[in-house]
């Protein structure tokens, strides 16, 4: 049976593909995309989430906007990666995909009471509305299967030296998501990192013919030309689809059980995501963490659900 899943994300060049993979894989049952601010202003990535929907004619999928800022801290976004859109490169028209009247946190939560199955939350952008539902409605917590997401780090960061952009935005949010006691899963750069966009991908999307595949492929080039002139990669990662790759067949994303918490007072690394990989702290395991990606899987995967969307 397909797994019942939430989207929450910020798109962002990656949440795009992120949309496209939770939308069309048969292993999921997309409940919903909510939107949070993170890569650029809510009102953007709001307008960026029905773009790409409108573009792959996804028009039966609720999509709400959530919280335009983080719990505690000024927004911050990452215009530098995805450009003043959130989401540059291809020229999108007025998108005919409706917005959901109901807010995020209420949504989520009628989502969950109404699944018979548990529902599984993906968060690929700061985890501010989740940690909102969490925080709102905690009796929602045992209907939650896991929640999966895309950020932190089990080393270094890459919007300071120790923190990665989505923990740095809402530091807090994530400390209360991941002592929830929800089942948590962080797939970090050490992972995505490795899902590159290598030009053999590039060419495997130019050859489906579509207007979808062709849209990712002006995304990707200009999200490879911010990462090459940024962090000088030769081919960009594509982070956030790795997580839903870990709930589309969790074999795709091996993980380690480990000790994480958060930092959200440090005065240089506010925001890093501290890993106890190798048991050192005595603390006990309370998360899944991401160290491997089978990367030939993975882009199948993804390819066939561009495919599929025609
Ligand atoms: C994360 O930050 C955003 O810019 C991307 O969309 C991804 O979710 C990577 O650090
Ligand atoms: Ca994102």
């Amino acid at each position: 049976m397909a797994v019942p899943m939430i989207l929450d994300c910020d798109p962002g060049h990656d949440d795009a593909k992120a949309i496209l993979l939770a939308a069309a894989d048969p292993a999921i049952d997309l409940l919903a995309i909510t939107t949070v601010a993170g890569n650029s202003t809510l009102e953007k990535v709001t307008l960026n989430a029905r773009r790409i929907c409108a573009v792959a004619g996804l028009r039966d999928i609720p999509i709400a906007s959530g919280a335009d800022r983080p719990l505690q801290r000024e927004p911050r976004i990452a215009d530098d990666v995805h450009g003043e859109s959130g989401m540059d490169g291809p020229a999108f028209g007025e998108p005919d995909v409706p917005l959901a009247g109901e807010g995020v946190v209420a949504l989520m939560r009628r989502l969950v009471d109404e699944s018979p199955e548990p529902v599984t939350l993906v968060p690929t952008g700061p985890l501010t509305n989740i940690a909102r539902l969490l925080i709102e409605h905690p009796e929602v917590r045992t209907g939650i299967r896991e929640i999966v997401w895309m950020g932190g780090s089990t080393g270094r960061g890459n919007t300071t030296p120790y923190a990665e952009f989505n923990a740095l935005v809402d530091p807090e949010a994530a400390d209360q998501v991941v002592r929830s006691g929800v089942p948590f899963t962080m797939c970090g750069l050490n992972v995505t990192h490795q899902a590159a966009v290598t030009e053999d991908v590039v060419n495997r999307l130019r050859g489906i013919d579509s207007v979808l595949a062709e849209v990712c492929v002006e995304l990707m080039t200009f999200f490879a030309g911010r990462y090459k002139s940024l962090f000088g990669f030769d081919a960009p990662p594509l982070h956030d689809p790795v997580a839903v790759a870990r709930v589309v067949d969790p074999t795709l994303v091996r993980c380690v059980d480990a000790n994480l918490v958060v930092e959200t007072t440090g005065e240089w690394t506010s925001g890093a995501t501290c890993v106890d990989l190798h048991g050192i702290t005595g603390r006990p395991a309370n998360a899944k963490v991401a160290v491997e990606l089978d990367v030939e899987r993975f882009w199948d995967r993804f390819i066939e659900a561009v495919r599929a969307l025609g």
